[in-house]
Protein backbone atom coordinates (compact mmCIF):
# COMPACT_ATOMS: atom_id res chain seq x y z
CA UNK A 1 0.00 0.00 0.00
CA UNK A 2 1.06 3.34 -1.01
CA UNK A 3 2.23 4.79 2.68
CA UNK A 4 1.44 8.68 2.21
CA UNK A 5 -2.35 7.31 1.29
CA UNK A 6 -4.96 7.73 4.48
CA UNK A 7 -7.36 4.63 3.58
CA UNK A 8 -9.70 5.67 6.25
CA UNK A 9 -10.62 8.67 4.40
CA UNK A 10 -11.49 7.17 1.37
CA UNK A 11 -14.21 5.38 -0.54
CA UNK A 12 -15.16 3.30 -4.18
CA UNK A 13 -18.68 3.58 -5.06
CA UNK A 14 -20.16 2.94 -8.60
CA UNK A 15 -22.90 2.18 -11.17
CA UNK A 16 -22.76 -0.02 -14.19
CA UNK A 17 -24.92 -1.75 -15.71
CA UNK A 18 -22.89 -3.80 -18.38
CA UNK A 19 -20.18 -4.13 -16.27
CA UNK A 20 -17.24 -2.18 -17.75
CA UNK A 21 -17.51 0.57 -14.73
CA UNK A 22 -17.93 -2.11 -11.82
CA UNK A 23 -14.09 -3.15 -13.61
CA UNK A 24 -12.71 -0.16 -13.31
CA UNK A 25 -14.34 0.43 -9.82
CA UNK A 26 -12.24 -2.94 -8.92
CA UNK A 27 -9.13 -1.64 -10.21
CA UNK A 28 -9.07 1.74 -8.17
CA UNK A 29 -10.03 0.13 -4.91
CA UNK A 30 -7.61 -2.73 -5.34
CA UNK A 31 -4.45 0.05 -6.17
CA UNK A 32 -5.82 1.52 -3.33
CA UNK A 33 -5.66 -1.30 -1.04
CA UNK A 34 -9.50 -0.22 -0.08
CA UNK A 35 -12.44 -3.22 0.24
CA UNK A 36 -14.34 -4.03 -2.73
CA UNK A 37 -16.51 -1.04 -4.11
CA UNK A 38 -20.00 -0.94 -3.31
CA UNK A 39 -22.93 0.08 -6.00
CA UNK A 40 -24.62 3.13 -5.92
CA UNK A 41 -27.63 2.24 -5.10
CA UNK A 42 -26.73 0.52 -1.56
CA UNK A 43 -23.78 2.73 -0.68
CA UNK A 44 -23.95 5.26 2.31
CA UNK A 45 -22.84 8.50 1.33
CA UNK A 46 -19.34 9.34 3.33
CA UNK A 47 -19.51 13.31 3.11
CA UNK A 48 -15.96 13.19 4.88
CA UNK A 49 -14.35 11.44 2.96
CA UNK A 50 -12.79 11.80 -0.87
CA UNK A 51 -15.35 9.20 -2.79
CA UNK A 52 -13.99 7.48 -6.09
CA UNK A 53 -17.07 7.79 -8.21
CA UNK A 54 -17.48 5.48 -10.60
CA UNK A 55 -19.98 6.33 -13.56
CA UNK A 56 -21.06 5.75 -16.97
CA UNK A 57 -22.67 7.55 -19.78
CA UNK A 58 -25.82 7.57 -21.02
CA UNK A 59 -27.28 9.18 -23.82
CA UNK A 60 -24.75 11.61 -23.32
CA UNK A 61 -24.79 12.36 -19.72
CA UNK A 62 -24.07 10.70 -16.27
CA UNK A 63 -26.28 8.14 -15.61
CA UNK A 64 -29.02 8.24 -13.43
CA UNK A 65 -28.13 5.95 -10.66
CA UNK A 66 -25.05 7.99 -10.71
CA UNK A 67 -26.78 11.57 -10.38
CA UNK A 68 -28.72 9.94 -7.84
CA UNK A 69 -25.44 8.70 -5.13
CA UNK A 70 -24.31 11.98 -5.60
CA UNK A 71 -27.22 13.85 -4.82
CA UNK A 72 -27.53 12.10 -1.79
CA UNK A 73 -23.71 12.87 -1.00
CA UNK A 74 -24.13 16.32 -1.76
CA UNK A 75 -27.33 16.55 0.79
CA UNK A 76 -25.16 14.21 3.44
CA UNK A 77 -22.52 17.21 2.84
CA UNK A 78 -25.00 20.12 3.36
CA UNK A 79 -25.79 18.61 6.56
CA UNK A 80 -22.76 18.27 8.11
CA UNK A 81 -21.83 21.58 7.22
CA UNK A 82 -19.32 21.11 4.71
CA UNK A 83 -18.13 19.98 0.92
CA UNK A 84 -17.85 16.33 -0.06
CA UNK A 85 -14.90 15.73 -2.31
CA UNK A 86 -15.42 13.46 -5.35
CA UNK A 87 -12.87 11.50 -8.03
CA UNK A 88 -14.78 10.79 -11.06
CA UNK A 89 -13.86 8.01 -13.37
CA UNK A 90 -16.41 7.23 -15.78
CA UNK A 91 -17.07 4.99 -19.28
CA UNK A 92 -18.28 5.49 -22.35
CA UNK A 93 -18.79 3.88 -25.62
CA UNK A 94 -17.16 6.54 -28.26
CA UNK A 95 -13.54 7.91 -27.91
CA UNK A 96 -12.98 8.69 -24.69
CA UNK A 97 -9.89 11.60 -26.54
CA UNK A 98 -12.16 12.52 -28.83
CA UNK A 99 -14.42 16.15 -28.79
CA UNK A 100 -17.47 14.11 -27.56
CA UNK A 101 -15.93 12.94 -24.72
CA UNK A 102 -15.45 16.72 -23.87
CA UNK A 103 -19.16 17.11 -24.18
CA UNK A 104 -19.96 14.60 -21.98
CA UNK A 105 -17.17 16.07 -19.38
CA UNK A 106 -18.94 19.60 -20.00
CA UNK A 107 -22.10 18.28 -19.35
CA UNK A 108 -21.58 16.22 -16.10
CA UNK A 109 -19.79 19.09 -14.98
CA UNK A 110 -22.40 21.28 -15.15
CA UNK A 111 -25.33 19.19 -14.17
CA UNK A 112 -22.94 18.84 -10.91
CA UNK A 113 -22.67 22.19 -10.51
CA UNK A 114 -25.94 22.85 -10.58
CA UNK A 115 -26.89 19.96 -8.63
CA UNK A 116 -24.78 18.84 -5.92
CA UNK A 117 -23.19 22.15 -4.76
CA UNK A 118 -21.65 20.81 -1.70
CA UNK A 119 -19.82 18.52 -4.03
CA UNK A 120 -16.43 19.01 -5.11
CA UNK A 121 -15.04 17.29 -7.91
CA UNK A 122 -11.20 16.90 -7.93
CA UNK A 123 -11.00 14.64 -10.65
CA UNK A 124 -12.54 13.48 -13.64
CA UNK A 125 -11.36 11.11 -15.96
CA UNK A 126 -13.19 9.13 -18.75
CA UNK A 127 -12.45 5.52 -20.35
CA UNK A 128 -13.64 3.47 -23.50
CA UNK A 129 -15.87 0.75 -22.39
CA UNK A 130 -17.98 -1.80 -24.29
CA UNK A 131 -21.40 -1.00 -25.98
CA UNK A 132 -23.52 -4.07 -24.47
CA UNK A 133 -24.38 -6.38 -27.42
CA UNK A 134 -28.40 -5.41 -27.12
CA UNK A 135 -27.60 -1.89 -27.31
CA UNK A 136 -25.95 -2.30 -30.59
CA UNK A 137 -28.63 -4.42 -31.53
CA UNK A 138 -31.62 -1.68 -30.98
CA UNK A 139 -29.31 0.66 -32.34
CA UNK A 140 -28.99 -1.38 -35.68
CA UNK A 141 -32.77 -1.35 -35.55
CA UNK A 142 -33.54 2.26 -35.41
CA UNK A 143 -31.19 2.92 -38.04
CA UNK A 144 -28.21 1.95 -40.94
CA UNK A 145 -24.89 1.85 -38.69
CA UNK A 146 -22.36 4.25 -40.46
CA UNK A 147 -18.76 2.89 -41.13
CA UNK A 148 -17.42 5.16 -38.45
CA UNK A 149 -19.65 4.09 -36.35
CA UNK A 150 -19.46 0.44 -36.77
CA UNK A 151 -15.60 1.05 -36.62
CA UNK A 152 -16.22 3.09 -33.10
CA UNK A 153 -18.55 -0.22 -31.91
CA UNK A 154 -15.92 -2.65 -32.81
CA UNK A 155 -13.29 -0.61 -30.90
CA UNK A 156 -15.15 -0.09 -27.83
CA UNK A 157 -15.82 -3.56 -27.86
CA UNK A 158 -12.04 -4.65 -27.19
CA UNK A 159 -12.49 -2.34 -23.65
CA UNK A 160 -11.90 -1.77 -20.60
CA UNK A 161 -8.48 -3.44 -21.19
CA UNK A 162 -4.89 -4.22 -19.46
CA UNK A 163 -3.89 -0.79 -20.82
CA UNK A 164 -6.98 1.14 -19.76
CA UNK A 165 -6.90 -0.77 -16.18
CA UNK A 166 -2.97 0.21 -15.66
CA UNK A 167 -3.82 4.37 -16.31
CA UNK A 168 -7.30 3.52 -14.06
CA UNK A 169 -4.82 2.51 -11.57
CA UNK A 170 -1.77 5.28 -12.25
CA UNK A 171 -4.66 7.73 -12.08
CA UNK A 172 -6.49 6.43 -8.72
CA UNK A 173 -3.31 6.64 -7.09
CA UNK A 174 -2.57 9.65 -8.17
CA UNK A 175 -5.69 11.22 -6.81
CA UNK A 176 -5.25 10.16 -3.71
CA UNK A 177 -1.54 11.06 -3.17
CA UNK A 178 -1.15 14.22 -5.05
CA UNK A 179 2.66 15.05 -5.44
CA UNK A 180 3.99 17.99 -2.91
CA UNK A 181 3.68 20.86 -4.13
CA UNK A 182 7.32 22.26 -3.66
C1 LIG B 1 -28.74 3.30 -22.84
C2 LIG B 1 -27.29 3.56 -23.18
C3 LIG B 1 -26.91 4.81 -23.65
C4 LIG B 1 -25.59 5.09 -23.99
N1 LIG B 1 -25.24 6.32 -24.43
C5 LIG B 1 -23.95 6.58 -24.78
C6 LIG B 1 -23.57 7.86 -25.27
O1 LIG B 1 -24.36 8.77 -25.38
N2 LIG B 1 -22.27 8.03 -25.63
C7 LIG B 1 -21.33 7.05 -25.51
O2 LIG B 1 -20.16 7.28 -25.83
N3 LIG B 1 -21.66 5.83 -25.00
C8 LIG B 1 -22.94 5.58 -24.65
N4 LIG B 1 -23.28 4.35 -24.15
C9 LIG B 1 -22.23 3.34 -23.94
C10 LIG B 1 -21.85 3.22 -22.46
O3 LIG B 1 -21.57 4.48 -21.90
C11 LIG B 1 -20.63 2.32 -22.29
O4 LIG B 1 -20.86 1.05 -22.88
C12 LIG B 1 -20.27 2.18 -20.81
O5 LIG B 1 -18.98 1.63 -20.70
C13 LIG B 1 -21.26 1.31 -20.05
O6 LIG B 1 -20.80 1.14 -18.72
P1 LIG B 1 -21.20 -0.11 -17.84
O7 LIG B 1 -20.71 -1.35 -18.54
O8 LIG B 1 -20.50 0.12 -16.56
O9 LIG B 1 -22.69 -0.11 -17.72
C14 LIG B 1 -24.60 4.06 -23.84
C15 LIG B 1 -24.99 2.80 -23.35
C16 LIG B 1 -26.31 2.55 -23.01
C17 LIG B 1 -26.68 1.20 -22.46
Amino acid sequence: MHSSIDTGALCVVFSSRSGNTEKLARVVSSSLSLPGPRRASDAPPEPGALTFFGFWIDKGAMDAESLAFLRRLDAAAAKAGRTARAALFGTMGGDPAGPRAKKYEKTVREALARECPHLAVVSLQLWQGRIAPEVVASLRALYPLSPATLRSIKEAAKHPDEKDEASTAAWALEVAAPAPAF
